[in-house]
């Protein structure tokens, strides 16, 4: 069964673009071996990812990242099974703020942090696909 997650959390103060691309370096290697693929946005602070694949493996990398103290505030937006993945070709596809255009944020109504009152997960997993599509990237 394929399973879905989005969810928010709070970078750590120090955590910077060099530490992203140390996550996203294990990541790969790791959701490679899992099938597993997806998405983390790093903006303003906040991370955004959307992990998707084999829904036994999606729940062991959650186990995996919620410890990590890299961030903290972890809130799960999403947890749902899904027919078919959003972002099948991308291990884990990093967007950082150089990387997300100013319009794209203005016309999904960006706040920092993604507040849940004005994000559904529809929108969070739009925006996330929107600054992963290759025209913008
Ligand atoms: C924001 C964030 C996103 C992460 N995303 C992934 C991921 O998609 N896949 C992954 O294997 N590890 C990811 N990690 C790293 C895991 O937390 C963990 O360090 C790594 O999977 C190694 O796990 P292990 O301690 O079980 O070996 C992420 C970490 C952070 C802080």
């Amino acid at each position: 069964m394929l399973e879905r997650i989005i969810y928010v959390s709070q970078a750590r103060h120090d955590v910077c673009a060099s530490a992203a691309y140390e996550i996203i370096r294990v990541s790969h290697n790791r959701n490679s071996l899992h099938g597993l693929t997806g998405a983390l946005i790093m903006l303003d602070g906040y991370f955004l990812q959307v992990l998707e694949g084999d829904a036994f493996h999606v729940s062991q990398r959650l186990a995996a990242i919620s410890k990590d103290p890299r961030h903290h505030s972890l809130d799960l937006r999403q947890r749902t099974s899904i027919e078919t993945l959003t972002f099948p070709e991308e291990w884990m596809a990093l967007r950082l703020a150089a990387g997300v255009s100013d319009e794209l944020k203005t016309a999904f109504g960006y706040a920092p942090g993604f507040p849940p009152d004005r994000f559904t997960t529809a929108q969070l997993l739009a925006f996330a696909r929107a600054c992963c599509e290759p025209a913008h990237a």
